[in-house]
């Protein structure tokens, strides 16, 4: 049971008040950062969608933009790293936090948010001043400027620093509680980390061993390929860094939100733990096209990234039931009443079911991407952007939009300015972002390429060359206009109620109950004994054994391929091409 929250004094009394107003201001913090990081990026991503409609907005853009790839640049970046690392460092220290009753190591938290700010500022700052248009996977031999380097380097070590937080939280639960399972939500945020952690062994390594020192001038040239592999060493988790904090509030809340329960915990930790392990092993299905490793590795990379989509159809699965749970409980019937049947006028709900359903064109182009004969048509197409927008750029962001519509109330005791607006922008930014992904995996049949500047050639050009296209490239500039539309409503009402909204009893979190696991325990709640857990729960709660099995199959996946690019390295200079 959850106790109701007091209303956030302005004033704490006691020691522990303040603590717990510290941990509240500092998760504002994050997702206030994160989502001005949003800002700056959906406010870009329209032009790019116009782009490829045709439209070229960038010339009058001058003073502020210098050219397509210079925006690209910002839009990934503060997109893909800043919003997403801001708001997960956020949820998945102050959930389990309140999941297990213990505070976490607030120096260690402000830390992380310290660090990643400056490193978000140095990156910001690179980008600016026109000096890094090197995209989002900053590939050499393309060069930008030290700060872009350090900047990411620091988001990068900052973003892996929750896992020592929860790790301390753990312990210290545990010392209450011995021989106890882990909480869910504790439990899915500490897999999350530790895979997290795990995987940034490799851009960090890339960074600091090559592309910082090469920025700095102390070394001449860096070797592409073998850079490019340690980029999606943590490219390819970075995608489940990115969905496994979307899928904690699926699991971990949403069932609540809408009045049920989660149908099964053990599934839950199933899901995490093997998106833990197949996480890691399949970089390289980025580099099909990449020349220098056998093909019988691609083809065991083949089958190895399809099971990664197991965990991901389980939890399509899982929620999809649990849905259901609460929709005929709810007094929905026959095969689509329940699905009415939800409590559709809540944003925070309707913002989570809708991301849900646009991962099934998310899931579905996955697999065309993850296939090396199907990726050899959509590879470096807009069929690869088109993918992603319906997992992080829908997924993710419409999860994180959905959780601030309790979140941002529970925080600071103030009521969302208008539900209606809220309900809007989801509404939206799901048609608006399905018709957007449409068009653009549609235009990649046809080989439009992705990362192009297409508006910028002479009309007659772009029409002989993408004219066939005209159509799915229509759909890509009115998906960006709608997404606009949808942003700056959801920006209306997260800043409105920040600033503005009526004060009012704050509500509680919604943590779900579920059948199958442990009953959920804070450190003084009744003891509640592992032996009453399936052996199943009990194996999933060793997560060192969990980690040594996936640092054990990443080096097992790795040593082959990395092994003749090092032995034979290319010493290339830096390239500027803009
Ligand atoms: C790339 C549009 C939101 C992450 C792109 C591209 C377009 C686009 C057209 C492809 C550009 C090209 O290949 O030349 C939009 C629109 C958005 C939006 C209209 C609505 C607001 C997001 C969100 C995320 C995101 C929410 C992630 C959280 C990315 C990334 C790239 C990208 C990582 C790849 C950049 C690159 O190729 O270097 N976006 N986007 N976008 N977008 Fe978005
Ligand atoms: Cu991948």
């Amino acid at each position: 049971e959850i106790a109701a929250d007091t209303i956030p004094s302005a004033f704490p009394q006691t020691e522990s008040e303040r603590v717990a107003a510290s941990t509240r201001r500092l998760m504002l913090a994050f997702l206030i950062t994160g989502f001005c990081a949003l800002l700056v990026g959906a406010t870009i991503g329209p032009l790019q969608a116009l782009n490829y409609g045709g439209v070229d907005a960038y010339p009058a853009l001058r003073p502020l933009l210098q050219s397509y790839y210079q925006g690209l640049t910002i839009h990934g970046v503060m997109n893909g790293y800043v919003f997403t690392f801001f708001v997960t460092c956020g949820l998945l220290v102050y959930l389990p936090a309140r999941e297990l009753g213990v505070t976490p190591n607030l120096t260690m938290w402000r830390a992380c948010f310290a660090i990643m700010a400056v490193g978000a500022l140095c990156v910001l700052y690179a980008m600016g001043d026109n000096s890094s248009s090197v995209l989002w996977t900053f590939y050499p031999p393309l060069k930008g400027s030290p700060f872009f380097y350090i900047g990411i380097t620091l988001l990068a070590l900052g973003s892996t620093m929750p896992l020592s937080i929860l790790l301390q939280m753990r312990a210290t639960w545990r010392r209450h509680r011995p021989g106890e399972i882990t909480p869910l939500v504790t439990y899915m945020s500490l897999t999350t980390m530790l895979m997290w952690g795990l995987a940034g062994v490799g851009v960090v390594a890339e960074l600091v061993l090559q592309l910082d020192p090469w920025s700095l001038g102390l070394i001449s040239t860096v070797d592409p390929i073998i850079n490019r592999t340690l980029f999606w060493l943590t490219g390819h988790p970075i995608v489940y860094f990115w969905l496994m904090p979307a899928y904690v509030s699926w699991y971990g809340l949403l069932s609540r939100q809408v009045g049920g329960k989660l149908v099964s915990d053990p599934m839950a930790r199933i899901t995490f733990a093997l998106l833990m392990i197949f996480s890691l092993p399949v970089g390289t299905h980025h580099q099909f096209s990449d020349p220098g490793f056998s093909s019988i590795w691609r083809g065991i990379l083949v089958v190895l990234t399809m099971s990664v989509a197991t965990p991901s159809l389980v939890t399509a699965f899982t929620i999809g039931l649990s849905l259901e749970y609460a929709g005929r409980l709810r007094g929905g019937q026959g095969w689509f009443g329940w699905f009415r049947a939800l409590p559709w006028s809540d944003p925070s709900v309707a913002g989570q079911i809708l991301a849900a359903i646009t991962f099934i064109l998310g899931g579905a182009t996955g697999i065309v991407n993850g296939s090396w004969q199907l990726n050899a048509i959509v590879h470096n197409t807009t069929f690869i952007p088109g993918h992603f927008h319906v997992t992080v750029g829908s997924v993710t962001a419409m999860t994180f939009m959905a959780i601030t519509f309790w979140m941002v109330p529970h925080l600071t005791g103030r009521q969302l300015i208008s539900r209606r607006l809220a309900l809007f922008s989801v509404w939206v930014w799901f048609v608006g972002m399905t018709i957007f992904a449409i068009g653009m995996t549609w235009a990649g049949l046809y080989g439009v390429p992705r990362r192009a500047w297409v508006s910028a050639l002479p009309h007659g050009t772009y029409h002989a060359l993408y004219g066939a296209a005209s159509v799915p490239l229509a759909l890509v500039a009115i998906g960006g206009v709608l997404l606009w539309v949808a942003s700056y409503s959801f920006f209306a009402v997260f800043f409105g109620t920040l600033l503005f909204g009526r004060r009012a009893a704050p509500p509680p979190i919604p943590f779900a109950q579920s059948f199958g696991g442990p009953a959920s325990s804070t450190i003084d709640s009744p003891p509640n004994p592992a032996r009453s857990a399936s052996p199943l729960i009990r194996a999933l709660d060793h997560i060192w054994l969990l980690t040594g099995v996936t640092a054990l199959a990443t080096i097992a996946a790795y040593i082959p391929i990395l092994w003749p690019f090092l032995h034979h390295v290319t010493r290339a200079p830096g390239w500027i091409l803009w």
